[in-house]
């Protein structure tokens, strides 16, 4: 059992978050919260068997995890409840024999006396379901299954536990759904013998106390959906047709999520629970709701009173109604929200939300208002519905457009070509005829770069930082196998797992460690980090400072574990409610996607981490993820699947972008140059560096040509190598140098190259230093080796392996006491020679030639000393093996 005082551990923002974003569907009669002293009694395995978050790249190694049950076992350790013993004694021991996988262990049975036992002492029931996911799996929409913990639907044995609990006559039963995303709704909304319902998606390490601080009222909820819950699966557009894992056609187009079900005539009375929902323990009073329009802006005023008799927080949140226009447009499209920091009982606040005229803009892909790939505000009268959910009130403003307006031409880009129909706003489809790609458009994407300075000796990383030269000079110099290893991830190092990014020390070029994740770092075994909630929780606190936070605080722990690049956010559409996934990315919506994902990056970035948006774009479905094709028009990609990558970009800046696994429109996103080289780079004029997704099944050479910098976490230097030589697929040297220096470029902000490169951290030098020559390598000659030593004396650690005449390493080093110093070296030499020279910012200072047979590569002995005058201050160090030969360890500086 964790420790009851874990809140005030340091772990305590995780719980304060995770509380904000839980929502609670529920609460007739105000079961909710507790009242002190409450007898409860606890069902569902769920209880123990928790979910703090998915698996696969978002899990986290943390340090604990309290579940709901420790959570509310927490609450009664001060007093504030009482919970029936008996059951928690019987769902610990079931949890603990059950060897079924996290999050889909078996509901034990619950005997009449059982029942009976726990109603003599409860009056309340809880009921906890859970629902467990992780990537590269999608949920089953299959009724009446066997599967505890997983599909949208209830299994036999929970449905068969809430008859049970439901008729048992207990005074209030309480929901709790520790759900990854959307699931069923309707076996509660339908029954009035559930009273409460609250849903915690995946919380985190400390969701249990989140959790309970809810049920208790010690923390007001504020969470509101960012999903719309249907009636049933069937409701959502498209449903049927997910099961398909070789091609998902969007035939909804724009038309998802609320989009869809409060545009499509008799959709609306099919939701349970709309989008922007959520209930609290207080109420709320939105008044003065004034709308002006100030330049290119519409603000929105407001004032939010809590009329109630607790402390709280509300949403205001504004949606546009656009005229149907020759387009079509959806009845409501989220386009500002604003959280209220927590106001007390009568306490009146004002609230503001601005946004763009031209956010309002559709996007015409085929020419019907007679401007052809253009954004265009269409002529008619805009209206807005403001209010604490979609179901807001409609303002009497209204902003009129006299004609169409062209708010930014564009030009023709992921092109369908096996797209027949699309949903219209009337329900009816419109016969969609594909249009021809337009050939040759990329030709103008790459030019040759040329040396501007003359190559002497090898340029470095750092003299481009410093402006010395411009990075076309460096590059110029690499080889075509040098640019072939910077176009593909090289081994992971440190706690990251993932692999790092550069590594070309012949060039200064240091290595930039990733790791995951959206909710929370992803580290080897070795480490620990704090498990945040999953990104949808987030969404739901509709708190862009909160996730900010959250961001910050995963970065604090990159910092620690020396990471520079955090593979996360993590920002696809929930298009489906079964996508496997949907927990580790934001909402329905692309706006508060996109908000979402830049508070984040914001966060992260402000601690010069770098943070990489991803999975860019349309990867709606992880069954066959790989392949599985997404068909959909260009208006949608625009208006719904590309857009909170936009805003992302526009708010934020993140250092890089990932690319999904999946075809758009035949063409895979990895190689996808309309996507990335037109869309990213030539229209949004991002200039981060963009990975593949890991271990993609498309070519490499295919990758780099369409402007994919770096495949993770290898890629094939020989394939790129061969096609330089042949120029098949397009393949040239500046197709590899464009994507290099974006490459170059990112790692130029990275912490690392910052740190240890761009401002280099020199090595102190004083009486009896022990000077490692396998690390703080600056630079280095391209066969340098720095491999592990087998020298116990020095506790194992880097040397320098056996190297080649010519081959050098170069440090920085600051001398603190000046004077001659008698320098020493450790070798290994198994034949007896080799030398090397060293040299003091650039002058010849010792020479050590070797003439003794050590025994064997890992026999160690340390050479005669020689004397070295050293003055006070920071020098450049270079090791010149003249000779190769001899494994070098450490040199050791004595002061006479
Ligand atoms: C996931 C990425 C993740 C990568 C590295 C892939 O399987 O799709 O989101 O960043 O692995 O772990």
């Amino acid at each position: 059992m964790v420790d009851v005082n874990s809140s005030k551990s340091k772990y305590t923002k995780a719980r304060v978050k995770a509380a904000e974003g839980m929502v609670l569907l529920e609460n007739k009669n105000n079961a909710l919260p507790f009242n002190q002293g409450e007898k409860i009694a606890v069902f569902g395995i769920n209880q123990f068997d928790y979910i703090a978050g998915g698996g696969g790249a978002a899990g986290v190694n943390s340090e604990y995890v309290v579940n709901l049950m420790e959570g509310l076992m927490n609450k009664q350790s001060e007093g504030k409840i009482k919970i029936y013993e008996p059951l928690i004694t019987m769902y610990k021991a079931a949890y603990e024999q059950d060897k079924g996988k996290t999050g889909r262990k078996d509901q034990p049975k619950i005997t009449d006396d059982m029942l009976a036992g726990a109603k003599s002492f409860a009056d309340t029931a809880i009921i906890t379901i859970g629902r467990w996911t992780e990537e590269g799996y999608d949920a089953s929409f299959e009724k009446n299954h066997k599967n505890n913990g997983q599909g949208y639907y209830l299994s036999c044995d929970e449905q068969k536990l809430i008859n049970q609990v439901t008729e048992a006559g207990f005074a209030k039963v309480i929901v709790v759904l520790n759900i990854a995303t959307v699931m069923d709704t309707s076996w509660f909304y339908e029954n009035p013998r559930i009273d409460a319902v609250l849903v915690t998606w995946l919380p985190g390490m400390e969701g249990g106390n989140a959790m309970a601080d809810i049920l208790l009222g010690d923390v007001n909820p504020s969470g509101k959906t960012v999903d719309t819950f249907a009636k049933s699966y069937e409701d959502y557009p498209g449903a049927v047709d997910f099961s398909n894992d070789q091609y998902q056609i969007y035939k909804e187009d724009i038309y998802v999520g609320y989009r869809y079900f409060q545009t499509i005539p008799a959709a609306k009375s099919k939701v349970n629970y709309p989008f922007g929902y959520g209930l609290s323990y207080t109420s709320f009073e939105i008044t003065d709701r004034m709308i002006s329009v100030e330049n290119d802006k519409i603000i929105v005023a407001t004032k939010v009173t809590n009329t109630g008799s607790v402390s709280g927080k509300e949403i205001v949140q504004v949606y546009y109604s656009a005229p149907q226009g020759k387009l079509g447009k959806p009845a409501k499209v989220l386009v500002g929200f604003n959280k209220t920091e927590t106001i007390a009982p009568g306490e009146t606040v004002d609230v503001t939300i601005s946004f763009e005229i031209n956010d309002m803009a559709s996007y015409d892909d085929v020419g019907k208002t007679g401007y052809n790939s253009a954004y265009v505000l269409e002529k008619g009268d805009y209206r807005f519905y403001i209010g604490d959910s979609i179901d807001g009130e409609l303002n009497a403003f209204v902003y009129t457009v006299e004609d169409d307006i062209l708010v930014q031409q564009l030009s023709q880009k992921l092109t369908p070509t096996e797209l027949s129909q699309r949903l219209r706003a009337d329900g009816t489809y419109e016969e969609f005829s594909n249009q021809l790609i337009p050939k040759n458009k990329y030709d103008s994407m790459t030019n040759d770069i040329v040396a501007t300075s003359t190559p002497g000796d090898r340029l470095k990383l750092s003299d481009v930082y410093t402006g010395k030269i411009n990075i076309q000079d460096l590059i110029a110099q690499m080889s075509d196998a040098d640019l072939a290893e910077l176009s593909q991830g090289q081994l992971a190092i440190g706690n990251g797992d993932t692999g790092t990014i550069g590594g070309l020390l012949e060039y200064g070029v240091p290595s930039m460690v990733t790791a995951d994740g959206p909710a929370g770092l992803h580290l080897n075994n070795h480490a620990k980090a704090t498990w945040w909630p999953c990104a949808t929780l987030l969404a739901c606190t509709w708190n862009t400072k909160l996730i900010e936070e959250v961001g910050e605080a995963i970065a604090e722990e990159c910092v620690a574990n020396d990471i520079d690049l955090l593979l996360a956010p993590s920002l696809n559409i929930h298009r489906n409610p079964l996508a496997g996934r949907n927990f580790e990315y934001f909402s329905e919506d692309p706006l508060i996607t996109g908000e979402m994902a830049a508070g984040f990056v914001n966060g992260v970035q402000s601690k010069g981490i770098g943070a990489t948006i991803k999975h860019f774009a349309a990867n709606n479905k992880e069954d066959n993820r790989r392949r599985v094709n997404s068909i959909l028009s260009e208006r949608a990609a625009r208006e719904i699947y590309l857009k909170g990558f936009d805003i992302a970009i526009k708010r934020s800046n993140p250092m890089a972008v990932m690319t999904s696994y999946n075809p758009i429109n035949g063409i895979k996103a990895s190689t996808n140059p309309d996507l990335i080289l037109e869309i990213l780079r030539g229209e949004w004029k991002y200039e981060g560096g963009v990975l593949s997704d890991w271990d993609t099944n498309a070519p490499h050479v295919n990758e780099a040509v369409a402007g994919n910098d770096v495949k993770m976490p290898q890629g094939s230097t020989k394939e790129l190598l061969k096609a330089l030589k042949t120029g098949n697929e397009g393949m040239t040297r500046s197709v590899l140098e464009r994507n290099v220096a974006y490459t170059l470029n990112m790692i130029m902000k990275s912490k690392k190259f910052l740190r240890e490169y761009a401002n280099p951290k020199p090595v102190d030098i004083k009486a009896g230093t022990i000077f490692r020559t396998g690390y703080n390598v600056m630079f280095k000659s391209e066969k340098v080796r720095m491999e592990f030593s087998g020298d116990q004396e020095s506790n194992y650690g880097l040397s320098l392996g056996y190297c080649d005449g010519k081959e050098y390493t170069e440090y920085r080093i600051n001398v603190l006491e000046a004077g001659v110093y008698s320098v020493s070296s450790r070798i290994a030499s198994k034949k007896g020679n080799g030398t090397f020279e060293i040299y003091i910012d650039d002058e010849k200072v010792a020479s050590v030639v070797n003439k003794t047979k050590t025994g064997g590569w890992q026999n160690w002995v340390n050479t005669l000393p020689q004397l070295v005058n050293l003055t006070e201050g920071e020098h450049n160090l270079k090791i010149l093996f003249t000779k190769g030969s001899l494994n070098l360890n450490w040199l050791k500086f004595d002061l006479m």
